[in-house]
């Protein structure tokens, strides 16, 4: 890709980048949040249209019009949300749009899915071709995603942060899969803010700064903080600063707690726990665990069976999520896109989600438009929204910038417990280091903080006190202090420790 310069408006998301990649490596695209990753890749796979520059595939130059175009020079794309079709099976997913006829317009469904175990096999890309895609796990979703791209005709895939999704061991996983596709003589180009992974899987490493080109390195000889500080401008500190501190009231305590998963089985399932105010306590567990319920069952979106939640001492108990909010507890949720965000409503108007009916922003029913301006500009400015521009609307967001803007609104609500699910997830490195700084101010400000986290680094660093959960129970609680992640692993692995009895 040659001096690609790609404009929204007057906005340069790209500013004349360059980008080579050679056959059969491993290319990391490393940048922070708004960086400009997506929109180049976008570019690369037809999706967009620079504004300037030109790409070569194959020595040969293209004018990539749209993704067709992309597929038919060997182009494939792992999108970071996918786009599959979730009532239909893994093999009609992957087929999709290039079916095998048998005669006319009849699908020849048993070669179809005779290609795709081919390929599956080739790559060690195991998936059930029959299944539904709304009944396996987002990794196997990915793998689809994958295998579509491949069935294409890939040579050169493009895969958007695969791992922002994946549980530690679908990583590990995800890793060999790439390993086996370059074996094979493909190219793969991989967008991550991980930089263990980028240290783990890549050859190369192309970094940009808010558009524009910085530098490409060669991963063998460089470093972590070397990736981190030239992706940010600036050193990055990945330990968290905190001091000791005292811990107060019990501000929220679960009590035997059950709870149901959409299938209907007990995801919790007699689980007890509280946190003080003054404390992060992180939850550590393998995704699947009971994390996502158990959340949802606090915050009042998920109906509880049996057992108790007391916030303040209070019984909050199948409450609704309205009455959970206005008692002072804030959720940054795992899924910013449903849960998070109105991704057609603006910056501002996100920022006012949740108070927009109150004083000061509205009045005898009348919105304060002016007030909701200043106060998003405000928030825009203190957690470093990009771009600041509060009329822009969510969904024009990069990820991690989607990310802070929920965080901005719900620190800000000053909630006496503030629950952070996956709270970093796709963010960059200078991102992560001020989450976690934000969630240590509301702990040193006498706050509660539960942290839940697939991320063991993350919930090492930054709780106060450990608790594992596995299979919907709390089988050991620790302190931050004494833990480490060999421990927490094999308790996370329902192995060790003991029950606990409260
Ligand atoms: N369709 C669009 N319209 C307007 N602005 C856009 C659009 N798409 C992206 N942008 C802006 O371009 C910039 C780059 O976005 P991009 O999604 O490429 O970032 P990124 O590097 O992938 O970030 P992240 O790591 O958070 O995913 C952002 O500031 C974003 O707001
Ligand atoms: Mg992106």
């Amino acid at each position: 890709m040659k001096n690609i310069t790609k404009m929204f408006g007057d906005f340069k998301a790209n500013d004349n980048i360059n980008l080579t990649v050679h056959k059969g490596e491993v290319h990391a695209l490393l940048g922070e949040n708004g960086a400009g990753k997506t929109t180049l890749m976008n570019v690369l796979y037809g999706l967009y249209q620079p504004t300037s520059g030109e790409i070569y595939i194959k020595g040969k130059k293209v004018n990539v019009e749209n993704p067709n175009v992309a597929i038919e020079n060997g182009i494939g794309m792992v999108h970071q949300h996918f786009m599959l079709v979730e009532p239909f099976t893994v093999a009609e997913n992957i087929i999709l749009g290039m079916e095998t006829t048998k005669g006319i317009g009849v699908l020849d469904r048993d070669k179809a899915i005779e290609d795709v175990e081919k390929l599956s096999e080739q790559y060690g890309l195991y998936v059930d071709p029959n299944a539904k895609i709304q009944d396996i796990t987002v990794g196997m979703q990915q793998r689809v995603e994958i295998l579509k791209a491949l069935y294409r005709g890939a040579d050169i895939l493009i895969l958007d942060e695969p791992t922002a999704v994946l549980t530690p061991q679908e990583i590990e996983d995800l890793i060999k899969i790439i390993k086996n596709l370059t074996n094979e003589g493909k190219t793969v180009i991989i967008i991550t803010h991980k930089l263990k992974e980028i240290k783990q899987v890549a050859d190369y490493c192309t970094i940009i700064r808010r558009g524009k080109y910085i530098d490409t390195v060669k991963v063998s000889e460089t470093t972590e903080e070397e990736l981190a500080s030239k992706m940010v401008g600036r050193e990055v500190s990945f330990k968290v600063d905190k001091e000791e501190r005292e811990t107060g009231d019990t501000v929220l305590k679960i009590d035997n707690l059950v709870v149901r998963d959409n299938r209907n089985i007990k995801a919790v399932d007699g689980l007890s726990l509280e946190v003080k105010s003054g404390e992060i306590l992180g939850i550590a567990g393998v995704d699947g665990n009971g994390q996502s319920e158990l959340i949802e069952a606090i915050t009042g979106l998920r109906e509880v069976e049996s057992g108790k939640v007391y916030f303040n001492s209070k019984d909050i108990t199948n409450k609704t999520p309205r009455e959970i909010i206005d008692s002072g507890i804030s959720t940054i949720p795992e899924d910013r896109q449903k849960r998070g965000l109105v991704l057609e409503f603006t910056i501002a108007e996100n920022t006012v989600l949740e108070n927009y009916d109150r004083e000061p922003f509205s009045r005898k029913g009348i919105l304060n438009e002016n007030k909701i301006k200043e106060y998003a500009k405000d928030l825009i400015k203190k957690f470093d929204v990009r771009p600041n521009n509060e009329k822009i609307k969510a969904k024009a967001l990069s990820g991690g910038n989607q990310q802070k803007v929920i965080i901005a609104r719900e620190v800000s609500n000053d909630p006496d417990l503030l629950i952070a699910a996956q709270p970093t997830r796709g963010l960059d490195v200078g991102a992560i280091e001020f989450v976690h700084k934000s969630l240590v101010e509301q702990r040193d400000k006498n706050k509660a903080v539960l942290l839940v986290s697939l991320e063991l680094d993350e919930v090492l660093n930054v709780s106060d006190r450990i608790a594992v959960i596995y299979e919907g129970k709390i089988v050991d609680i620790i302190d931050a202090e004494e833990a480490d992640e060999k421990t927490l692993g094999l308790l996370m692995a329902g192995r060790g420790g003991k029950r606990n009895e409260n």
